[in-house]
């Protein structure tokens, strides 16, 4: 089987090298990748927001399967040109990446699902925005306001604060831009992302994550993309797992499916697990970054196979699947000045190790690696527990050097050392 993937970050990376170990997979192309995708699948440089440059790609690499990794080209219908030209592909239509393109759409189909999330409301107009603070946030109820973009904003859309001005700056400046703002209700818990793969109503879902959206150590700081993650949870026990999927993640594809949008892909469910259970924060069209790097360095079975199976409707035949025993852990190291306008076209040093997976990184004329956006790259590192896997990613970490860049230093510390609590 050969297999295109679409896209050029870590996680892309690392479903990169999850596809090597298939012993099926005999070819993998990437578009448009980076300098460490480079080394592990043949690299083209097209439009990835075009169906027809990529089906046009798809073709000439001979492609039995397209894996699309970003949530643009899904909201644009990229999957629905693969499909239509063929090829089997992995991501859902453009109907159904509404769950993470269209706020209002994915509130919808979790009404009808009968699905738990927070209250929001969404404005479209500065005039409103003063009122609608007060119906949120304190002193209405809620410890913070939670202030989000609602377009696509690769997560750093969102303002959590306690503080009124804060929240009414962010969405100010949301609504200056032209972009409609959404106000919700804070959920209070230690948060979950659980990747299902779906096709129609079967739902075969992965190991449980969780990833750490601030800069800094401690949960400070601004909202990024991500700066790491671990896998799985110990602290989640079985029968709340097992409550998202079956309360949760199917109720959602079968709504989907009743609509006349049934999801195909990667459907994955952000939650708070609150004093009253699960609660969903967010629904995504697509493996999450950086909790992929982390889910599929513990995953034995073959991943082509099995995204084939959900591009081809074959998913329910596949059987369960198989886990490496232990823990994994990764750690995005980041430019100077990320989440903001990232320094970059500094040389990266130690970055063709094992375990590091890249991201932002170009290699220049000269060979040397170089940084080119502001998630540079990640490590993952794996153990017998948290703490092992800790240890080896942060080994990892320590022989790499780029001037000015940043990293967190907690990431797992709190669930390796049992103070996660529900
Ligand atoms: N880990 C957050 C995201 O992928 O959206």
């Amino acid at each position: 089987m050969r297999v295109l993937v679409i896209g050029s970050g870590a996680r892309e990376h690392a479903l990169l090298l999850a596809l090597r170990r298939d012993p099926q997979v005999t070819g993998l192309a990437v578009a448009p990748g980076n300098a460490g995708t480079a080394r592990v699948a043949e690299q083209h440089d097209v439009d990835i927001t075009s169906g027809e440059d990529v089906v046009a790609l798809a073709r000439e690499v001979r492609a039995d399967l397209v894996v699309i990794g970003p949530e643009v080209p899904l909201v644009l219908g990229v999957a629905d040109a693969v499909r239509a030209a063929g090829i089997v592909c992995f991501g859902p239509s453009k109907d159904a990446a509404r769950i993470e393109g269209s706020k209002a759409f994915a509130k919808e189909v979790m009404a009808a699902a009968g699905v738990r999330t927070a209250t929001s409301e969404t404005i479209d107009s500065p005039a409103r925005l003063d009122a609608t603070l007060d119906r949120f946030g304190p002193p209405a109820g809620d410890p913070a306001w939670v202030v989000k973009d609602d377009r696509l904003a690769a997560g750093k859309g969102v303002v959590v604060t306690p503080d009124r001005e804060v929240a009414r700056a962010h969405a100010a400046g949301l609504l200056e831009a032209g972009h409609p703002v959404l106000l919700e209700s804070f959920l209070d818990g230690p948060e979950v992302s659980l990747f299902c793969i779906v096709d129609g109503r079967t739902v075969v879902p992965l190991l449980p994550a969780q990833d750490f959206k601030r800069v800094g150590d401690g949960d400070t700081g601004p909202n990024t993309g991500g700066m790491g993650a671990y896998a799985p949870l110990p602290w989640l026990r079985e029968d709340v797992y097992r409550e998202i999927v079956s309360g949760i993640v199917e109720p959602v594809a079968a709504e989907l499916v009743q609509r006349g949008s049934p999801f195909s892909g990667l459907l994955y469910v952000g939650l708070a697990i609150t004093a009253k259970g699960p609660a969903v924060v967010e629904f995504n069209c697509r493996f999450g970054d950086p909790e992929t790097q982390a889910v599929l360095a513990l995953l034995d079975s073959p991943l082509g196979q099995l995204l084939y199976a959900a591009g081809s409707g074959t998913l329910a035949e596949f059987g369960e699947l198989r886990w490496r025993p232990g823990a994994a852990v990764t750690v995005v190291l980041a430019a100077e000045n990320y989440p903001g306008r990232p320094r970059v076209g500094d040389v990266v040093a130690g970055s063709e190790a094992e375990g590091v997976l890249h991201a932002g990184t170009a290699r220049r004329d000269d060979g040397a690696i170089i940084s080119s956006g502001g998630r540079v790259l990640s490590v993952v590192g794996t153990g017998a527990d948290l703490s092992a896997a800790r240890a080896h990613a942060y080994d990892i970490m320590s022989s790499i050097k780029l001037p000015g860049s940043h990293f967190r230093s907690d990431i797992a510390l709190s669930a390796a050392e049992g103070k996660v609590h529900v």
